[in-house]
Order: C-alpha cells, then structure tokens, then sequence
C-alpha cells in the first residue's frame, strides 16, 4: 500500500454532511459552543435539500384550524403504524417552535394577506383525525428547501462553524465500539485527513441513487449508511422506499405534491380522474404510497396516457398563470425544460419515481445510533449520531408524508445538538486515537484507487440500479423479490472486478464514484434482503402475495447488518408508546382514505 500523509484535525463535534440537517447539527453545535467542523462532499448550499419543494409541515393554522396533535394522527397513519410514537409526538410538537425559528432566522416564506406564513394542503395531512385536508405545509412558493438550506448555512457562518468544503467522507474510526472521528478525503488537492471529535454527527442524506429513477441528486449515494454498515452497526427499515407520484416521465425530476395542493390532479387515458376511485375523500391528496400505487394500477390496466400507455397526466392549466407564477414557478421551470410542457396549457407527464428512504441508520429521538442488542433493542453507540434522511428515528416509519422530511431535518438536527450539550462539554480533553484507527479508511481508499479489473464503477452501477428498480418497485411480489436478492447478489459480487482508470488523488471523480458505489451496494443489499423477507404489505412495502399488513407478526422494525456483500436479518420493537400523557399510544387501524 502506498504511504500517504495524514493530517490530523481535533474537534468537539464533527458533523458529517451539509444538507438541511447537517447545518441545522453544526449550528447548534456552534451555538451550544462546541468546536465543530462541518465536512461536505458538495458546497453547503447544493446539498440535496435544495430541491425539496412544496413545503415544511408544522400545525400553525394560519390558513384553518390545525393542532399538532391532528399532525400526530396524520404521522402515525401514514406510517402504516411503524412509526415510532415517543418520536412522532416529538416531531410533531416540536414543528411549530421550529418554524418560527426559522422564521426569525430569516427564512423568506411566502405570506398570506395578512402577513402570515402561507400554508398549502399536502397528501395525508387532514384536520380533526382524518376529517378532511388541512393547509398544514409551510411554503416558500416551491422552493422551501432552497430557501431553508441557504438560511441555515448563514446561520453557521454567523456561529463560526467550520466547513470543510468537498471533503469525502471514507470511514468512521471506530475502538472498542466507542466511535472517535472520521477519516475522511480532500478531493481539491488529494490530501487524506483524520477528524478527531467526541460525536460524529452522520447527516449524509438518502441513497436514491441506488435505483434507475429517483428525484434524488446524483450526490445522494447512502455515505453515511456505508460508514455504518462497515463499522458492524445495522441499518433499519431498509426495505421502505418511498416513491414520489409526480415524477417526470423520462427525466425523474420532482413535481412537488403542492401542485395537488394548489389544486393540480392527476388523469389516465380516458381523461378520468381516477383517485377519486381509489381514495374518495383525499381523493389526489391521498398520502404517496396510496397515489403511487393508484398510478401504477392505471397503467398496469391499460390506461396510462402516452403512445406506450406507460404514464399519467398531471394538471395545472386550470390554476391560471397567475396562480402557477405566484405559488409554482420552480415546477414550472422545471416541465419546461425537462418535459417541454407550458404549464399554463398541458399537463405534465408524470410517473412515480423514487424518492425518499424512509430506512437508514437506527436512532432514538436525541439522535443517538442504536446498536441494538438482545437485552436492550434501544442500545446506544458511544459517540455516533445520526439525522435526516441518513437516520431512522423512526419517524416516517413504513411511509413518510410529504413536508414532513424538511420538519425531520430541523428538530432532529436540533435535537442532537441539545443532546451533545446535555452530555458533553465543550473543550473536554481527547485520548490519543488508537493506532491502527484509520487503517480501514486508508487500506479502503488505496484498493480502489489502485482497483485494476475488467468492469467500470458506471458498469456495475447500472447493473446494480436496473435490478433496484425492476424488483424492489411499487409493487412487488415473493417471485421479482426473491429474483432481486439472487441478482443483487451476483451484482455485488462484480466489485471484485471494479476497474478505476484514473489513478490521481486530485479530483479524481472516477475513484469518488468507486467510494460512493460501496456505499450504495450496501444501501441494495439491505434494501432487497429486507423486503424479500417482509411478508405483509405496509406503507410502501407493497407485496403482492401478502397484500394485508400483519400487525401481529410485522410491526416491528427489520435490522440488516451486510457484512462481505451478505446481509443479516434481526429485528427490534416499535415503540408502542408515546413520549408524554399528553396524548395517548394510537392503536393500529385500517387505512381508510
Ligand atoms: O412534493 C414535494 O414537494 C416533496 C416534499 C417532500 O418530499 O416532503
């Protein structure tokens, strides 16, 4: 192996990922006064929060009644119950204070009349326990994500936070089980560096791009879910994928659910608006998995539109040029350039794409990754957090609602830095690194660097993301999952033969997709196995030959540890209880829409 210099960094806290989640952790961090660094593969602000549209979700009522407790019900529901309730009662309390946060940190959100922040209704949000929509997701016209990620990342600077600016994490620097710091790869000038901190923060988002279509950035690659898995922790709930109903056909990028919320509905051939069939009171504000599967069904039967029957319409022509400039100017853009379509006179052709991951690295609700074990399913992880999309607190359990990620990335990132300053002080005096601590990283690193086989990273990729999509899809039966784990298995196996033709250390893309592909096999692996094994269909888990969900045998979270391309099967409980007497544990019901 060749020798490489290492440059060593010592901080309280080191937070990995800048995304909504990261930066709201860094700040915090900063605010609370630690010493953070905030290490980013990408500029702050294109993480991939940037493209989060419609809404942030928070019981304001500023447009109708509303109350967090309704937001709980809607939580818990659309979690297909495997949500966890001690989690979703934080979550939902906590929206209203952190929207006004954000607010006075200088969010630009749109307004009513009166100058209040503007609500639109959203999928599965209703008033009253299910009684009908309510305008619960906070907007800044279509680009709320845009305008969140750009407040927080002024935030950080003003707290003095440190960034560490297209730094590749590769590995977690692990002793005795206790996490103490992160290795990780300058790509500007190829240098290798060791961050030593009391908590590593994992902020690192989804792995979207595991499958063939997603709305997810190309960034979005499960870094942190890698980190993980090769430190020997499991990842939870990894078969819940969630598919967003709008994306564009062909191109996969995001129509925001708040074009339904303005009143834009979906069509089949026969020009009928078919929800109203599937979910006769939410009709196309039915929550994703509910409109996904809709869709699917249309064009499964023969009435998809197109000249290959194989998609949906969506409309917006009817709202008016006023109302698409005012509240939808970014989707409007965005149909223009991807889909060729005037808004203001066609609907867009749309098809449900991949687009969040309601699995990841398990946590309790301050944060902590959870190391399950026989005696105690809630076992902590000395040092290691992780939030956002990257963690599975869970809040989102077998199906997220639609505003209630951006919601996930502030109160959780907010609540590991109150969590570190209840727990650590800032300046506490490090132990020396063991020595062999960054040996994986590094040993890791030079493989790939040097990987001379016959099979390109974009190769194995493309194998790896066609299988994804075709048997871990909308729906799925025992045959396509069980077909899926066989292939994914072979696929796995093909890293042996990776090729990286660039040898560089200095922006050598070729090697960072190498690094970004392990991370997603991973993701794959786990995603399959879990799904193969789940027999029951639940949120978006949709199983074809257990189509009912099975409360007695599967509420409960899947755990897969992938160790060598296998995956270990485990599970832990659901939280069945809730975080104060405030409100009371719901108890599973039918999903009625
Ligand atoms: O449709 C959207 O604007 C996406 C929002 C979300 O995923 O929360």
């Amino acid at each position: 192996m060749a020798a490489y210099k290492i440059i060593d960094h010592t901080y309280d806290v080191v937070v990995v990922g800048a995304g909504g989640a990261g930066l709201r952790a860094t700040m915090g961090m900063g605010q609370a006064g630690f010493k953070t660094a905030c290490i980013t593969k990408v500029f702050p602000t294109r993480s991939h929060t940037v493209a989060a549209q419609g809404g942030i979700g928070a019981s304001l009522g500023n447009m109708a009644e509303d109350n967090w407790k309704w937001h709980m019900y809607d939580t818990v529901k659309g979690s297909d119950w495997l949500g966890d309730q001690d989690a979703i009662e934080y979550m939902c309390r906590e929206a209203v204070p952190a929207v006004h946060e954000l607010e006075h940190f200088g969010v630009p959100f749109s307004r009513t009349p009166e100058g209040k922040i503007y609500q639109r209704p959203f999928g599965g949000h209703m008033s009253n326990f299910g009684e009908k929509p309510v305008e619960r997701a906070c907007a800044a016209a279509d680009r709320t994500g845009h305008a969140i990620l750009h407040t927080l990342y002024q935030q950080c600077l003003k707290h003095e936070c440190e960034f560490f600016i297209e730094y590749f994490a590769l590995d977690l620097i692990m002793e005795n089980g206790v996490c103490r710091g992160v290795v990780a790869w300058n790509l500007d000038d190829g240098t290798l560096h060791r961050f030593r901190a009391h908590k590593v923060v994992l902020a690192t988002g989804g792995y979207g791009r595991a499958f063939f279509s997603c709305t997810s950035a190309h960034t979005c690659t499960g870094d942190g879910h890698g980190l993980v898995a090769r430190a020997g922790l499991p990842l939870q709930d990894m078969e819940f994928v969630q598919f967003h109903p709008t994306g564009i056909y062909g191109s996969g990028c995001l129509i925001t659910e708040g074009a339904r919320g303005e009143g834009g509905y979906v069509t089949n051939s026969a020009g009928e608006r078919f929800m109203e069939r599937y979910a006769p009171s939410a009709k196309d504000l039915a929550s994703r998995d509910v409109v996904s599967r809709a869709m699917t069904m249309e064009i499964r039967e023969g009435r998809g539109v197109g000249k290959e029957n194989d998609h949906i319409f969506l409309h917006l022509e009817h709202l008016g040029a006023e109302t698409l400039e005012l509240r939808l100017p970014g989707i409007s853009e965005t149909a223009k350039i991807f889909a060729g379509v005037d808004v203001t006179k066609q609907p867009i052709p749309v098809l449900p794409t991949v687009h969040y991951n309601m699995g990841g690295i398990p946590t309790n609700l301050y944060g902590e990754v959870l190391r399950p074990t026989a005696d105690n399913p809630d076992a902590t992880v000395e040092g290691l957090m992780a939030i956002g999309e990257a963690a599975c607190v869970s809040v989102h359990g077998a199906n997220r609602l639609g505003t209630n990620s951006l919601l996930d990335i502030v109160v959780f990132g907010r609540a590991a830095a109150l969590r570190a300053a209840d727990t650590l002080k800032p300046g506490t005096t490090h132990k020396p690194l063991p020595k062999d601590g960054s040996e994986l990283a590094v040993s890791r690193f030079d493989r790939l660097r040097n990987a001379n086989g016959s099979l390109s990273t974009s190769e194995i990729r493309l194998a790896m993301q066609k299988t994804m999509q075709m048997d871990a899809a909308v729906f799925r039966t025992s045959k396509s999952l069980a077909e899926g784990c066989a292939k994914m298995d072979q696929v796995a196996g093909t890293l042996s033969q990776i090729k990286v033709n660039d040898r560089s250390t200095v922006w050598n893309s070729d090697l960072a997709e190498a690094l970004e592909l392990e991370n997603l096999m991973d993701c794959a692996l786990a995603t399959i196995v879990s799904a193969e094994a789940r027999h029951e269909s639940r949120g978006a888990h949709a199983h074809e030959d257990f189509p009912n969900r099975d409360d007695v045998e599967w509420q409960k979270h899947s755990l897969a540890t992938v160790e060598g391309g296998k995956v270990k099967l485990g599970y832990r409980p659901v939280h069945t209880y809730t975080l104060t007497d405030e409100v009371e544990y719901i108890k599973p019901q039918k999903r009625v829409y």
